[in-house]
Formats: structure tokens, sequence, C-alpha cells
């Protein structure tokens, strides 16, 4: 489906609070509409590291708040392994509504679509415009299609850092979802994914400095 997109609906500003706020109304796409709330984001607006996830989950639409689920558990324990202080990273979302389907009670998580990405870009730049950090960190590909603008394939191009999609704009380094990790039942398969994930944003807090 072709969708208007965010444009329109960001206002020229320096300033993060006032994004979050305009993008309240946001009707840019077609998400809004089935969502509880638009998730923002959260953290530092001077931050040197900004983590880009994918869209807000169930429990991210209810909080109004990025990463308050169980992915963002994980999120939190491998940025501490990471020795990265959450509170000096800034977090936001490719998408800022909550897509899903709806299935008896439950609330059953379903990737944004390409054009969703693209429709809630503006939102996205205009937040890295006002950060301006030194490196941005895409977790999955979602947010790596989103932030390079081309396809991004995680196993091949993860933990190295990346050319800015723009010049002068900031290094890139792209990691797996740490939603993926949810996934793993097998311990030693799990600690691998949470090294890999802790040793790629290792490689981010270096390039930040
Ligand atoms: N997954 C994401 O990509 N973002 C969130 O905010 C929560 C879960
Ligand atoms: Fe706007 Fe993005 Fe929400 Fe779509 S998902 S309505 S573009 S804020």
């Amino acid at each position: 489906m072709e969708h208007a997109g965010a444009e329109a609906w960001v206002p020229s500003t320096r300033s993060v609070a006032k994004l979050a706020e305009a993008a309240e109304s946001c009707r840019g796409c077609e998400l809004w509409a089935d969502a509880t709330q638009v998730v923002f984001s959260r953290g530092r607006a001077s931050a040197r590291i900004a983590l880009v996830g994918e869209q807000p989950g169930d429990q991210e639409d209810r909080a109004g708040e990025p990463f308050v689920g169980p992915a963002g558990r994980v999120l939190a324990d491998a940025l501490e392994a990471a020795k990265l202080d959450p509170s000096q990273v800034y977090l936001t979302n490719a998408v800022k509504h909550f897509r899903h389907t709806v299935r008896g009670k439950r609330r059953i998580h379903e990737k944004p679509a390409a054009g969703h990405v693209t429709a809630c870009h503006p939102w996205l730049e205009a937040e890295l415009s006002v950060v301006r950090p030194h490196v941005v960190v895409c977790l999955g590909a979602t947010a790596g299609r989103s932030v390079l603008g081309r396809a991004v394939r995680i196993g091949a191009e993860r933990g190295t850092v990346l050319e800015p999609a723009t010049p002068g704009g900031p290094q890139v380094v792209v990691t797996t979802h740490p939603s993926a990790l949810l996934r793993l039942r097998d311990r030693s398969e799990w600690g691998e994914a949470f090294d890999g994930l802790v040793g790629d944003l290792r490689v981010a807090a270096a390039a930040a400095d």
C-alpha cells in the first residue's frame, strides 16, 4: 500500500520533545489507527550513540516508551555488558506505531512493511538531525534499511563501522535485533548471540569516542 508519509507532520524544530509531541497526531500511514499511542524515543538528546530498533512492541505500545518490554531487557543487559550507560544513549525505532494483528485476546507483532518504514522515515531523519550522534546502531534489518536506505544483510555486515548513509552523517553499525535472542532456547546458542550483540555494541562505543 502507498502511504502519504510523515513529512507533513514533522515540524521544523531543534527539540526532540517537540518532535515527539507532533508525532502524536501523525497520520503518515495507517498504523496509528490500531495502536494505543505513538512511541517516540527515550534517552539523551545529546547522546554520541543512537540505537534504532524496528517498531514498538506490545508493552511499548501500552507504556508509550520504547524498549520497556522483553527485548528492552535484553538490550539493557547487553548495554551494561558493553559498558554503555543506558542514560547516555538515545533509543528510538524505525517505525513509531505498533503493527500487529489481533488473535483472540492476544496482539501478535507483525513486521512493518517497507512502505511503513519509508512513511515513518521523516521522523527518524528529523530526530537524528537534532541528536547528531557520532554513531547510529541499527538493531536488525528494518532499522538498517531505514538508516542506510538500502537492504541490509545483518549476518554479512554486522559489527563493522559502515560508511555514513549521507556525507558528514553519523557512522553506522548494524547488529542483530535483541528480540532474536528471545527465541533462542538453547543456552549456548543464547550465550553466543548475546556475546555477538555485546561485541557489536563495543565496536559502536569505540567508534563514538
Ligand atoms: N523492539 C523494538 O524494535 N523496539 C522497541 O521499542 C521494543 C521492541
Ligand atoms: Fe506516522 Fe510513523 Fe505512525 Fe505511520 S507509523 S502514522 S508514519 S508515526
